[in-house]
């Protein structure tokens, strides 16, 4: 099969175009002929060596890439349920063996069908599986209600644009999103359904005193520091990256939690999934419906596998425009 390995941990030069063996299916795995695999900032990250040696996450050479969508190849022992040709986004366990390859493999568990469904597969590789992994968050990690408002942080990203769609579904009276000046055009013409979009460089007057049940934070850095400010009394406050980079900021003030009965919480898919996977069905039923029902119209930019460095180029760089997804 065609592969991009990270031969060693370092700028984007490291990812290769390689031929692997073309991988079977063990028992309870599904072989998935990829399409599309999408590309996150954590892969790039997981390159640049920022998580060397932490356990579980892999070491060069390996594929990376959590998200792939194509049509199953071959079904190992004991899965059930699907069928060759049938179209298909699956999620990877991180395990180094991942979808920047034309073969993948995946636990059966993490495959959601999307066949039926008229989803274009960069779309569906794009936002099922951030969808899946904000309503695993919403309704586990946050306990959302009907009714409650919502803000999200880097409103534009990956994953903090699945955010809105799902608050929608679960009944969500209103979620506004935050980005930053220079991402204030791009938020003028989002099919998102935000409310409204607002410059993150004018929290908190750009709010005009509004307050929110819950705030969803990707970003990090002096945003996160500032989100105190913009919850309701017992919000919450949901954790989820930190897209900013800034490893200086983003303290949270631990007596002002106490005393306005606010909740600080964090929510990592790649660790909360596998210890709770019956979370995942409800999740990904969730997420197709919203692909589907046009909540998460997210730009999408495409390149060839070949050019993955170009990829991760432009998304460390913040020059893509949209969700950055390979074609295999
Ligand atoms: N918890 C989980 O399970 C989980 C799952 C997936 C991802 N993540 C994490 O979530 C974070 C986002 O990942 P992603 O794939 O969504 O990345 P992404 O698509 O690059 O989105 C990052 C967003 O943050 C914004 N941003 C970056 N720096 C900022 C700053 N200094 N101030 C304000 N906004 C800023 C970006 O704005 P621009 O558009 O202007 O660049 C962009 O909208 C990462 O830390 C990733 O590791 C966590």
């Amino acid at each position: 099969m065609k592969a991009v390995q990270v031969t060693r941990f370092g700028e984007p030069g490291v990812l290769a175009l390689t031929e692997l063996p073309d991988p079977a299916p063990g028992p309870g795995q599904v072989a998935i002929d990829v399409t599309h695999a999408a590309v996150g900032l954590i892969d790039a990250y997981i390159r640049q060596g920022l998580y060397k040696g932490r356990d579980g996450l892999p070491q060069p050479p390996y594929v990376p890439g959590l998200e792939v969508a194509g049509t199953v190849r071959a079904l190992g022992e004991g899965v059930t349920g699907f069928a060759p040709g049938e179209k298909v986004v699956a999620l990877s366990s991180g395990d180094g063996r991942g979808g920047y390859a034309s073969v993948f493999l995946a636990d059966q568990a993490h495959v959601v069908s999307t066949e039926g469904h008229a989803i274009d597969p960069a779309l569906a590789v794009a936002v099922i599986p951030n969808a899946l992994m904000a309503h695993v968050a919403l309704t586990s990690a946050i306990h959302i209600s009907a009714g409650e408002s919502v803000l999200v942080h880097g409103a534009l990203g990956a994953l903090a644009a699945a955010f809105p769609g799902i608050a929608r579904q679960l009944g969500a009276s209103r979620v506004v999103g935050t980005v930053r000046t220079e991402r204030m055009g791009a938020a003028a013409a989002t099919k998102l359904p935000y409310d409204t979009v607002v410059d993150s460089a004018r929290l908190p007057e750009a709010l005009d005193g509004e307050k929110f049940d819950v705030i969803v934070d990707p970003v990090g850095g002096l945003v996160r520091t500032q989100s105190l400010d913009l919850l309701a009394p017992s919000g919450r406050l949901l954790l989820v990256g930190n897209a900013s980079g800034d490893w200086n900021h983003g303290g949270i003030d631990g007596n002002r939690v106490w005393y306005g009965n606010f909740t600080v919480t964090g929510f990592n898919a790649g660790g909360y999934l596998p210890a709770h996977p019956r979370t995942f069905a409800p999740a990904a039923r969730a997420a197709l419906q919203a692909a589907t029902d046009g909540l998460a119209d997210v730009e999408i930019e495409t390149f060839p596998l070949a050019d993955a460095a170009t990829a991760h180029h432009r998304l460390e760089h913040h020059s893509a425009n949209g969700r950055v997804v390979l074609t295999v």
